[in-house]
């Protein structure tokens, strides 16, 4: 039997199945396989010819270029599997190294797998002379730091620039992606968490950190970087034009309050702004998903290419829900009225001048509960919030088990907290065996990063 050595198709080709694999999950030679299984098949297996549009996104995929800035930690050992994984995807990668890097992994493997030589110095007569950090800041699509160190954000969030890193962070007008890692201490201290809330005003993106076990033995806690997949899950959700991680799925989500009416003037209502529901529905749009979006009464815009369905009250989004599926993913975002009035009076209710009127209330459907509890149609991924004022996780994991969901996102919507209304948002992410704490971040960052684990879920299931 002949054999095939990958190695020596010619680049072309390699470059071809190596994209065509990345996209099916697959290792080039799994690729090979099953391309060759296939036409064993069908003699006259024909490859219909690709689209302009298909076309057009492999092209803009070739030209997406990030540039990784790999800071010193323990964790430094990951970004070489990450950049492997980017480049697995199409997804060019230059690398800045600080020095504190230099001490965890080498310039030498960087350049042996980016296969150009990694950038060290600020005045290096090289790397200066030839590109310039103005050049590294503005030339790609996305800057990635990866493990982002404490030290690294204390400088971005203070405009220091004493070294090219950070210099480059400072010069940059493109997205910042950080994928923290630290030591728990050094991660819940007051200065970091204080310098994540800066970052994240300034529309800074993070992905991570991730609970579990450090690499120093017997520490575990909040601190982990985010596993290579997620962090390029992350990126490709922030390369717009080729980002394609929830392509083919379909996604519903709820978004905003229900207005559940006393008479034609008057009704129950509550604070919810539906700019988190609605910043999901966008950032899975841009991750390639065909989103409806079933929103409650906001004031704010309908996201762009989502299928907005707009309703009243809780019974109104229960039926548009219901009319929605099937759906691969499901999240509600909304915050339902709990209560309606039995009376829906149809003039407007006068005052009589004796008693007021009592409104005597009976509780709506639960939308989330009634889809998560479906035997037939139930979304892959069914996902919930949970807005508490105390006991926020625990009250969270009963809701998860009460409500049958896959995942809750809980917040604390404490007045003092800001967030309903606000534009930042503070998760715990319950699933049935872990919770993880996400760092204070933009609504707009919650929905990219809960996008990107989506994504990453969707991906595993398969
Ligand atoms: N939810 C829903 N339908 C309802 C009430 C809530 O779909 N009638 C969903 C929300 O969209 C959210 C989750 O259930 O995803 C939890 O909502 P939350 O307001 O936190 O909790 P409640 O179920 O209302 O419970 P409680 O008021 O006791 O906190």
């Amino acid at each position: 039997m002949a054999s095939l050595t990958v190695r020596q198709l010619d680049d072309k080709l390699k470059k071809q199945l190596r994209l065509r694999a990345a996209r099916n999950g697959r290792s080039v030679e799994d690729e090979v396989r099953t391309i060759l299984r296939g036409a064993a098949a069908d003699e006259d297996a024909f490859v219909p010819p690709r689209t302009e549009a298909q076309r057009g996104r492999a092209s803009e995929a070739d030209a997406a270029h990030i540039l990784l800035i790999i800071g010193g930690g323990i964790a430094a050992y990951k970004s070489l599997d990450l950049i492997r994984r980017l480049r697995e995807r199409g997804i060019a990668v230059r690398v800045v190294m600080t020095a504190a890097a230099q001490k965890f992994i080498t310039p030498l493997s960087v350049g042996a797998i980016t296969g150009e030589h990694p950038f060290l110095d600020l005045f290096d007569a090289h790397s200066e002379f030839d590109v310039g950090h103005i050049r590294l800041a503005r030339e790609p699509s996305l800057i990635v730091v990866a493990p982002a160190t404490a030290d690294l954000m204390a400088k971005l969030a203070h405009g220091l620039a004493d070294d090219l890193a950070s210099a480059v962070l400072l010069a940059t007008d493109k997205t910042i992606l950080l994928a923290p890692a630290m030591n728990p201490n050094m991660w819940s201290n007051r200065a970091t968490q204080r310098n994540i809330a800066l970052l994240a005003a300034e529309h800074v993106a993070l992905v991570g950190p991730n609970q579990g076990e450090m690499a120093e033995s017997g520490e575990a806690g909040v601190g982990r970087m985010a596993e290579p997949l997620e962090i390029v899950a992350a990126v490709q959700a922030r390369l717009a034009p080729d980002s394609r991680a929830l392509a083919g799925v379909r996604m519903l989500v709820t978004s905003g309050p229900t207005h559940e009416p006393i008479d034609p003037v008057r009704y129950i209502a509550n604070r919810s702004s539906g700019k988190q529901g609605h910043a999901i529905a966008e950032a899975a749009v841009l991750a390639g998903a065909a989103v409806t979006l079933i929103s409650g009464p906001v004031t704010i815009p309908d996201p762009h290419g989502a299928t907005v369905i707009k309703v009243e009250s809780a019974r109104d989004m229960l039926a548009a829900v219901e009319a929605a599926l099937p759906a691969d993913v499901a999240v509600f975002a909304a915050a339902v009225a709990d209560w309606r009035t039995t009376t829906n009076s149809r003039e407007k209710i006068k005052k009589s001048g004796k008693q007021a009127p009592e409104l005597v209330l009976v509780e709506n459907p639960d939308i989330l509960s009634t889809v998560a509890h479906r035997k037939s149609k139930r979304p892959k991924l069914v996902i919930g919030f949970a807005a508490e004022t105390e006991n926020v996780v625990e009250h969270a994991k009963r809701k998860l088990a009460r409500k049958a969901c896959d995942w809750i996102l809980a917040n604390d919507v404490s007045p003092e907290t800001g967030i309903m209304g606000g534009d930042s948002n503070t998760i715990h992410l319950v699933t049935a065996n872990k919770v993880e704490h996400w760092p204070p971040q933009s609504k707009t960052e919650v929905a990219s990063v809960l996008v990107s684990r989506i994504a990453a879920a969707l991906g595993e299931q398969k």
